[in-house]
């Protein structure tokens, strides 16, 4: 069956501190979005791609558009809603270093028995601590430690049953994967390269445009 992917782009920036919301903010001469949506667009396995966007702002040329929800995970509800195809790609808008090869990547592992979501994720580089109240309590092994990414590709039926759950419940998840995971889904990481960066800080942006301009793409 044919994919479809979804972009959730309806988040404020309130970290980016830009004049627009983030997945608008010109990034190395274009919307921050424009950036993924090449990427899919360039992937001959997705078959549709929604877009869930701010108030007032139109669907990109050949997306579906829909309105955002309050948090992240009610975006990507939403956006389901209006798709169609089986996997489904989620990605964040805010992730402008997509590429073919990630997306071809994340589809074959989701193709595998027995797996309801394959997420790009890179290894931890750093030691990485647990606190509280500024002291360490413990140090964590970080040779089982990966930091997520998107795009996260899910069975259509594990996404949908994850996210039929109450909305408190969705606003919890910092990603959808996890909803999964909480359900007794199995979901497997895909190695990704380090680059396939989130743009959250104006820093952020820096890099994305460094590494944008210095690309082919
Ligand atoms: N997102 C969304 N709907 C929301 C919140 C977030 O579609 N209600 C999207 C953002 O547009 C972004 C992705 O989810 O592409 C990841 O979220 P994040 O990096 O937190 O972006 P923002 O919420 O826009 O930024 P901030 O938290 O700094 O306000
Ligand atoms: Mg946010």
């Amino acid at each position: 069956m044919t994919a479809s992917a979804l972009i959730v782009a309806a988040g404020r920036g309130e970290r980016l501190g830009s004049d627009r919301p983030k997945a608008f903010a010109v990034l190395a001469g274009r919307p921050m979005l424009e950036w993924a949506l090449d990427a899919l667009r360039d992937s001959p396995q997705i078959g549709e791609i929604v877009v869930a966007l701010p108030e007032g702002y139109d669907a990109p040329d050949g997306c579906i558009g829909v309105r955002g929800g309050a948090e992240r995970s009610h975006s990507v509800r939403a956006a389901l809603a209006a798709s169609t195809g089986d996997p489904i790609l989620v990605q964040d808008a805010a992730r402008p270093m997509l590429t073919p090869e990630i997306v071809a990547s994340c589809l074959a592992a989701v193709a595998q028995d027995g797996v309801d979501a394959a997420i790009a994720a890179a290894p931890v580089t750093d030691t990485i601590k647990e606190a509280a109240g500024g002291d360490v309590v413990r140090t964590l092994d970080r040779s089982v430690l990966w930091a997520v990414q998107t795009p996260q590709v899910f069975r259509r039926a594990a996404l949908e049953a994850a996210l039929s759950q109450p909305d408190e419940v969705l606003a919890a998840a910092t990603d959808d994967a996890s909803l999964v995971e909480a359900a007794g889904g199995t979901v497997r990481v895909v190695p990704t390269p380090a680059s396939n960066l989130k743009v959250t800080t104006p820093h952020d942006l820096e890099i994305a445009e460094l590494l944008l301009r210095s690309s082919t793409r």
